[in-house]
């Protein structure tokens, strides 16, 4: 497969999530095409099985494929946590980012008192693959975490400023605090999309870390180590895939990016 500058950089999450990272791409590299699929047929990942995650994460990046693109990034934290390695196989060859490293990074630049809060889907949080990668970084840290399950729904649904979703908020983070944590890894690509209530629920002193940006730039670094960076001046809209519901996820992301977009195309898994 030969790949250049001007081949698309192919992204995929279980749902909406993944599009937090498609905008921190294209707030920093304007200039590259984007083929983002969202398994809305499947969509949770984070409350099924490792066997079924891994062979979710074979059949999305298998669909990416077919668009030849230079890199692939996993915006999926259960997905990182659990089945990087089979993206990577099916990648052949591809480079392959995942989210989990680059935030387990952002949130020990952070953190002041070493202690980090981390939520994630039930399948993350059992995974413990940020505890891992945090005590890599640094053995000094305590890890603290807490699967959020609910909030992955709520994100679907765009319940981003509803009394229901403020309650669970305050239910799932109230033993975090008693932590004393400093610093909160939003450790799902769905949480963003909740993160003004997020950030309400847990105040001001709480840095909130959200692998986004951080995976944007190192996509960034990558591209350019591998002269892949694509610099013409124009911008085309990200090319959207869903595995079902295109209407529905057309309006989902109107509503999050705050914009008209075009179609979203239905693909089989
Ligand atoms: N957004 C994904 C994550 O970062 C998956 C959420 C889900 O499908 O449960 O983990």
């Amino acid at each position: 497969m030969t790949v250049s500058a001007s081949s698309p950089v192919g992204i995929f999450d279980s749902g909406i999530g993944g599009l937090t990272v498609v905008k921190a791409i294209q707030s920093l590299l304007p200039s590259e095409r984007i083929i983002y699929f969202g398994d809305t047929a499947r969509v949770p990942y984070g409350s099924k099985s490792q066997v079924t995650i891994r062979k979710y994460a074979q059949d999305d990046t298998a669909i990416l494929m077919k668009y030849q693109p230079k890199m692939i990034i996993v915006a999926c934290n259960t997905v990182s946590a659990l089945a990087l390695d089979v993206v990577k196989q099916v990648g052949n060859g591809v480079p392959v980012l995942g989210v989990l490293e680059a935030g387990a990074a952002l949130a020990v630049q952070h953190s002041r008192n070493n202690r980090i809060g981390v939520i994630g889907t039930r399948a993350t949080i059992a995974s413990n693959a940020y505890s891992l990668a945090i005590g890599l970084i640094e053995p000094a840290v305590e890890v603290f975490s807490s699967p959020c399950p609910l909030f992955v729904p709520l994100a679907e649904e765009g319940y981003i400023d509803h009394p229901a979703s403020r309650m669970i908020a305050r239910e799932y983070l109230e033993g975090l605090l008693e932590q004393g944590v400093d610093t909160l890894v939003l450790g799902c690509t769905h949480y963003p999309i909740l993160r003004n209530l997020i950030e309400e629920t847990v105040g001001p002193d709480i840095a909130i870390i959200d692998s986004a940006e951080a995976i944007a730039l190192k996509a960034k670094e990558v591209l350019v180590e591998n002269n892949l960076l694509n610099d013409s001046a124009s911008s085309v809209f990200p090319h959207l895939l869903v595995s079902d519901l295109p209407q529905k996820f057309k309006a989902l992301c109107e509503l999050f990016l705050g914009r008209d977009i075009p179609d979203v195309e239905l693909v089989d898994v």
